[in-house]
């Protein structure tokens, strides 16, 4: 990952192949957020902003030569926007420009980011913005096959990526403050460091190959992810377990595929927690529907639909490297979803860990059915609250979009993640878990069916997993349309996983730690 500093040098004289600056939009034209760079150079950039095809919108960035007054050589822009009423610029602002910038660096050794940084709090939002933005995943990328002016240059310089097709991030970034020395500010860039590696973290197993990334591999992976994390401790419950133990959820939807299912628990338990929390997280490997199959068109994003279990995963080694006082268990529901030969049929009868039957009327109603098996589990654990996060369903698109992910569940687990979410900056939405919607997942022959009508779809699957959960202190995040980016990276999001989730999962770890 990219190596992140802290230094008060002035912008003007720090010497980084790129300088990023702020832009923002008043009311007259463009400004330049900087009270450290020389006047002439300010009033010569917001005079020339229109030639220069610069606004200070939002996930605008421009590059332009840093000229003899500054010792950078590139002079990066970066926009905020407009301010808000209170003069100031939100923390997810922050965010979102520096890792804008930091997407445009790649392929570069050095640069300083000269962003309002003056508290804590704004030095959490740039640090986690450029590490965020600083994201390339190169891993199939063969080497030499680069053409073009980039690898021509790539080469002249010697840089890190030359002759790889596909930029690494840039590697290495100053945070220009003034704070550089408090320990509070260390403290916060430290967080942000661990943070950032557990996004990555996620989206790197999201954007792994189906191949090669199935429920075995999956659990190699948390093993190797929790390898010299101390307090942390992973186990693996493999097909036959499964079976024989009872959890009749992951053996269904596991059994139509050569590659057996798998339940992982990754378990961090520091000396003393103040908490004790578990996160469920879907881990489909592969979601082709099963023998309800899928349309081929855009199946290939279904690689994605472990993205829960990446989630938690990362979530708790990163609870552990922050040595949070908050026992934190991680069930991974892992299985490939195929419609091999001994694949689950809709008509299938079966038993969830736990008793409760499932009446299976669509195979591509998978997820609910591993994560049954995972809620039960933990509930059966005995933790104080179980969050569980899902690419659920399709549904959840249809009611908030690809950007906006939702929370179901307890009222106040509910309103505390969604609390969360708003301030670790990402985006959620509570959404109801109408009793009058039981109806819909009603089974003519078993306990509940994993099926119901379009209407209302996210929620019968809300619905699904609450019976599984009682009244125990729960809350189930669909992040279907979000933790996948199938069009062009923004703010600092790459194009393919995104690692939604990590951040509002950590921030509601470190809400329990208090
Ligand atoms: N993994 C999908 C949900 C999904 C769809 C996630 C698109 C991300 C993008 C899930 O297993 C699924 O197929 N759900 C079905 C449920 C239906 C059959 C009741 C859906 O949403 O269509
Ligand atoms: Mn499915
Ligand atoms: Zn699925």
């Amino acid at each position: 990952m990219t190596d992140v500093t802290l230094s008060s040098k002035n912008p003007t004289a720090v010497k980084a192949e790129a300088l990023v600056v702020a832009t923002a939009q008043t009311s007259d034209g463009v400004a330049v957020v900087s009270d450290q760079l020389p006047t002439d150079l300010l009033t010569q950039l917001e005079t020339l902003a229109p030639q220069l095809g610069v606004t200070g919108a939002r996930d605008e960035v421009r590059k332009i030569p840093a000229g003899p007054q500054l010792a950078a050589e590139v002079l990066v822009l970066t926009g905020l926007g407009e301010r808000a009423e209170d003069g100031t610029f939100s923390a997810e602002t922050l965010r979102r420009a520096a890792g804008a910038a930091t997407r445009e660096l790649a392929g570069l050794a050095s640069a300083a980011i000269a962003l309002p940084a003056s508290d804590d709090d704004e030095i959490t939002a740039v640090t986690e913005g450029a590490l965020l933005g600083a994201y390339a995943f190169n891993r199939y990328r063969s080497a030499g096959k680069e053409t073009g002016k980039d690898a021509a240059k790539d080469a002249a310089k010697g840089s890190k990526s030359a002759g790889r097709n596909g930029k690494d991030p840039v590697a290495a970034i100053e945070i220009l403050t003034p704070l550089h020395k408090n320990a509070k500010a260390k403290l916060a860039a430290e967080r942000a460091e661990i943070l950032a590696a557990a996004v990555h973290a996620t989206r790197d197993l999201v954007n792994t190959a189906p191949n090669e990334l199935y429920p075995a591999t999956f659990a190699d992976a948390a093993k190797a992810a929790a390898k010299d994390v101390k307090h942390v401790r992973v186990t693996v419950l493999d097909d036959k377990q499964l079976a024989s133990g009872g959890y009749g959820g992951l053996t269904a939807v596991g059994q139509g595929s050569s590659r057996g299912p798998r339940l992982v628990k990754v378990a961090y338990t520091p000396a003393k927690p103040t908490a004790k929390v578990a996160l469920v997280g879907k881990g489909i490997t592969f979601d082709s529907g099963g023998i309800s199959i899928k349309p081929a068109a855009g199946m290939e994003a279904m690689k994605s639909d472990m993205a829960g279990a990446a989630a938690v995963l990362s979530t708790v080694v990163a609870a552990a490297k922050l040595n949070l006082p908050v026992a934190v268990t991680g069930y991974l529901c892992l299985a490939e979803n195929m419609p091999g030969g001994n694949a689950q049929r809709p008509a299938d009868v079966i038993t969830i860990y736990g008793g409760k039957t499932v009446e299976v009327l669509n195979t591509d109603a998978e997820g609910r059915i591993v994560m049954a098996d995972g809620l039960v589990s933990a509930v059966e654990d005995g933790h104080d609250v179980v969050l569980d996060i899902a690419t659920l369903t399709g549904a959840q698109m249809v009611a908030l979009g690809n950007r906006t992910s939702a929370v179901m569940g307890t009222d106040e687990v509910r309103d505390e993640v969604k609390a969360a979410a708003d301030a670790a900056g990402e985006l959620f939405w509570p959404m109801p878990l109408p009793e009058e919607l039981k109806a819909n997942i009603k089974s003519k022959v078993a306990d509940v069916a994993n099926s119901g009508p379009r209407w209302g779809g996210m929620l019968n699957a809300g619905l699904f997993l609450q019976t599984f959960v009682g009244d125990h202190p729960w809350a189930h995040l669909d992040i279907a349309g979000p933790a996948f980016n199938d069009g062009g990276a923004h703010d600092y999001t790459p194009g393919g996983g995104t690692g939604v989730g990590v951040r509002t999962l950590l921030t509601f770890l470190e809400g329990r730690a208090k």
